[in-house]
């Protein structure tokens, strides 16, 4: 078993990583020592898969668990499933020593940490990721949440897991398209930081496509170390944790105005990404043969990047990144990169330069129209 730690002092943690880890959830979490009761909360997509797995388990172990299941999608990730949860967690008569299993993507994920981070003022939780993106990148650092009708994730907490199991076996179910969208963040680690990781994708895309285990497990571990590193540098995204939005300005805003229905995350920020990669080499000087690489890359992924955008469209993404929460007196801040794996946040960018960009990804071509 790979394990990468997460060293916050007291709030530190282990994130395993391999196949077949489920049927050991239960001992995992026996040595933490954790109280008896517990709540899996799930969606209704992955409980029928590893739903019954990860309840026995737990139960061989000793606890008692109660499987709460949610809608499945972007839009349960809201206040009204929450007080619903809460609901559960109650009726099952958990204590300030239970704990939740959050067993999905990165909506239960986020979905179940804010309850675990409120419910008692807080109680532990344990991150069982099951898509790619989950397993990469929300189940690891604490950001925990849930959106408002005004915007995405704009009410939440930070509140770190006790552990996080990345059963690669899982990812086997997920369908082709949300695969695709989790590597559409596992390119971002290459972006930001690892400009060695950019070319093993480069080389190995193919067989990472074919979810091929020996190399996921490295490039699953290689991504949650480089998480691990920027968290522990900055748990609460005073700075450099920032980095890690690298194209999520756009990204974000691009989900906003479709209203989270026409994108998967990792697809809008892979349009995101690509045009960050424009308006670095205007502002930064990133060399155009580096965004060809990033932009090629994507599109080897499956991934689009490239957007069909009418001008009212073009008003509403701007206005969309206005309320994005990265927004520093009203103006908007992006990560740029210098070369791949190397990047600066905080830049600011002229509205000139940003509108321009919209423009260009127009008139490039429209491989996906924002509704
Ligand atoms: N907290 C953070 O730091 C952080 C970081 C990145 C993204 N996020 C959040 O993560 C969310 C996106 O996460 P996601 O892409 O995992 O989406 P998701 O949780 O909606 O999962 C995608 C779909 O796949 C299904 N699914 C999950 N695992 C499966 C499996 N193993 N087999 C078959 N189907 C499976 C789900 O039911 C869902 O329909 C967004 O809400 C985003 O804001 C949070
Ligand atoms: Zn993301």
């Amino acid at each position: 078993m790979r394990t990468v730690s997460v060293p916050l002092g007291a709030r530190g943690y282990t994130i395993q990583i391999e196949a077949g880890l489920l049927p050991g959830l239960g001992r995992s979490c026996r040595r933490l020592k954790l109280g008896r009761l517990c709540a899996v909360i799930t969606d209704q997509q992955v409980a029928p898969l590893y739903g019954e797995q990860t309840t026995n388990s737990l139960r061989a172990a000793g606890f008692d668990p109660v499987l709460v299941s949610v809608p499945a999608g972007e839009r349960a990730k809201n206040l009204q499933t929450v007080a619903e949860t809460y609901d559960r967690l109650a009726a099952h008569r958990l204590e300030r020593k239970s704990f939740v299993v959050a067993l999905g993507g990165g909506v239960v994920g986020d979905l179940a940490g804010f309850v675990a981070a409120t419910y008692l003022r807080g109680i532990d939780f344990v991150q069982v990721p099951t898509t790619l993106l989950a397993q990469v990148d929300s189940s690891v650092g604490g950001k925990v949440g849930v959106n408002l009708k005004a915007g995405k994730n704009l009410v939440g907490a930070f509140h770190q897991p006790r552990l996080v199991v990345c059963d690669l076996d899982t990812l086997e179910t997920l369908p082709e398209r949300e695969y695709r969208s989790g590597l559409a963040e596992v390119i971002k680690y290459g972006i930001i930081s690892d400009a060695a990781l950019f070319r093993r994708l480069e080389r190995e895309m193919p067989a990472l496509l074919a979810r091929n285990r020996r190399l996921l497990k490295g490039v699953v571990a290689r991504c949650c170390e480089i998480k691990s590193c920027v968290v522990a540098q900055d748990e609460q995204e005073g700075g450099l944790r920032a980095i890690l939005n690298y194209g999520h300005t756009i990204g974000h805003g691009l989900e906003a105005i479709s209203r989270y229905g026409r994108f998967l995350h990792g697809e809008a920020i892979s349009i995101g990404q690509v045009m960050a990669a424009r308006l670095s080499q205007r502002l930064l000087g990133l060399p155009a043969a580096e965004v060809d690489r990033i932009e090629r890359l994507f599109i080897a992924a499956g991934l689009p990047t490239k957007l069909g955008l009418r001008e009212a469209q073009k008003g509403a993404l701007l206005e969309a990144m206005q309320h994005d929460k990265k927004v520093v007196d009203a103006e908007i801040r992006f990560v740029l990169a210098e070369r791949i794996g190397r990047v600066r946040h905080s830049q600011a960018v002229p509205e000139r330069d940003l509108n321009e960009i919209l423009t260009t990804a127009r008139t490039h071509g429209s491989a996906a129209a924002a509704s």
